[in-house]
C-alpha cells in the first residue's frame, strides 16, 4: 500500500484535469484492499479509481482516493471450448483483450482499445460493435467497503444493461471489484455484423478473418474516430444513445429522413452522436473545452480546460437536444465532486 498526500490526480483521468486529493492509496492486492476496509474507512469522502476513463472530476477531491492496481492475468480452467481466465481489476483492458488474442482465445476482440481497466468494465458493462462485456463475463471478486469482507458476484447477481449494472445501482458505493473472471472461446465465434467492422476488413484485404484481424480493424476504427487520450483529453463517449418511444421515433424520423436509430427493447435507440452533430455542436469549442471534430458523442479536453467547463458544455448540448428533439439525453461518464 503506498499513500501520498496532497496528490495530483492528473495522470490517473484521462480528461487530464489537473486537480488534487488530500490523500492518495495505491492498493496492490486484495489482501491490502480488505485490510484497508477492515480497519475502518478513512473520513469519507472516498473515490475509488481504475483507468480514470469514466468520470469527470469537477474540482479537487477534498478526500481520499484509492487506486486500484491490482495485478495478475492468469488462464484458471478449461474444457473442450472454453477457457477460464481471471484478470485483476488493476490490469489495463486493451492490454487483457491483447493478451487474449496472443493466446488464441475468442471473445474479447470487439472491446478493443476501450480505454480504462478491468475492474471498471463490469461496472458498466463497456460495449462496442455489437457485444457487450457481460457475454463474456463469468464471474468477479468484489471486497465490501463495510467490512474488508470477500464477495463473488456471478453473472446472475450483475443485472447487467446498456452501460449499466447492480454496482452502478442497488449496490453503489458499496464493493471494490478486486478481480473479474471471463470464459472465452477456444473455437472463436466472430461478430462482424456491424458495417464499420465489414468495411474496414475488406479495407484490409481480409477475406475470412480472425479474431486478430477483428481486433485489428476495431483498432482502425476506433483511432480514426476516436480521440487518444494521451493527445487530447477525453472519457469516451460522454452521452448514452438515448432510448425513445416508437412513437416518438416515427415523428422525429418524419421529420429527419436520415435520423440513425436501431431497435431497443420497447423503443427505439437513437445515435446520440447523430442528433449532437444535426444540432450543429460537432467540433464546437469554447477556451479548451469542445466537442470531438469526428465523433460527436465525445466532449474533449484540448489542454487546459477545467471539469466545470465541460460540465456546462454538457448540460448546454442536453438543453439543447431536449428543445430541438424533445430527447433527453444522460451522461454516460460518471460525475465526480466531493460535495
Ligand atoms: N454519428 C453521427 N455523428 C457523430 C457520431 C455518430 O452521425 O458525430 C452516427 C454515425 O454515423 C452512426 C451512428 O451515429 O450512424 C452510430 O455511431 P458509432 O457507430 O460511432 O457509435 P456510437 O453510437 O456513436 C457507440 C458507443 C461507443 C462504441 C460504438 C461502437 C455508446 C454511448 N457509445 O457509439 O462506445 O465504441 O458505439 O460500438 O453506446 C464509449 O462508451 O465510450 C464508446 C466509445
Amino acid at each position: 500500500m503506498k499513500e501520498q498526500k496532497s496528490a495530483s490526480l492528473r495522470p490517473f483521468n484521462t480528461f487530464g484535469f489537473e486537480v488534487y486529493c488530500d490523500t492518495l492509496i495505491e492498493i496492490q492486492s486484495i489482501s491490502e484492499l480488505q485490510d484497508f476496509f477492515r480497519n475502518g474507512n478513512p473520513k469519507e469522502p472516498l473515490l475509488l479509481l481504475g483507468g480514470g476513463s469514466n468520470m469527470l472530476l469537477t474540482e479537487n477531491f477534498r478526500g481520499t482516493v484509492l487506486k486500484i492496481d491490482i495485478k495478475g492475468k492468469e488462464r484458471i480452467r478449461e474444457d473442450e471450448a472454453h477457457v477460464w481466465v481471471k484478470i485483476g481489476a488493476g490490469e489495463n483492458w486493451h492490454e487483457s483483450v491483447l493478451w487474449t488474442l496472443e493466446n488464441n482465445w475468442g471473445g474479447l476482440e470487439n472491446l478493443s482499445l476501450i480505454p480504462g481497466n478491468v475492474g471498471a468494465a463490469p461496472m458498466q458493462n463497456i460495449g462496442a460493435y455489437g457485444i457487450e462485456v457481460k457475454e463474456h463475463f463469468d464471474h468477479l471478486i468484489a471486497v465490501s467497503r463495510n467490512d474488508g469482507s470477500l464477495h463473488t458476484f456471478h453473472l446472475e447477481d450483475c443485472a447487467f444493461g446498456y452501460r449499466e449494472s447492480v454496482f452502478k445501482r442497488e449496490l453503489k458505493d458499496q464493493y471494490v471489484i478486486a478481480e473479474v473472471c471471463f470464459r472465452l472461446d477456444k473455437q472463436p465465434v466472430l461478430h462482424t455484423g456491424y458495417g464499420a467492422i465489414q468495411d474496414e476488413l475488406k479495407k484490409m484485404g481480409v477475406d475470412s478473418p480472425t479474431i486478430q484481424d477483428v481486433s485489428r480493424a476495431v483498432i482502425a476504427i476506433r483511432q480514426s474516430k476516436l480521440p487518444d487520450p494521451k493527445e487530447i483529453g477525453n472519457s469516451g463517449s460522454f452521452f448514452k444513445n438515448p432510448v425513445v418511444s416508437t412513437a416518438h421515433y416515427e415523428k422525429l424520423k418524419a421529420q429527419y429522413p436520415e435520423l440513425v436509430a436501431y431497435p431497443s427493447g420497447k423503443g427505439m435507440k437513437l445515435a446520440a452522436g447523430w442528433l449532437i452533430e444535426k444540432a450543429g455542436w460537432k467540433g464546437f469549442r469554447r477556451g479548451d473545452a469542445g466537442v470531438h471534430a469526428r465523433q460527436a458523442l465525445v466532449l474533449v479536453n484540448y489542454g487546459n480546460a477545467r471539469g466545470e467547463e465541460i460540465l456546462d458544455l454538457s448540460k448546454e448540448i442536453i438543453a439543447d437536444i431536449a428543445e430541438k428533439f424533445g430527447v433527453e439525453l444522460e451522461a454516460e461518464v460518471n460525475i465526480i465532486s466531493s460535495e
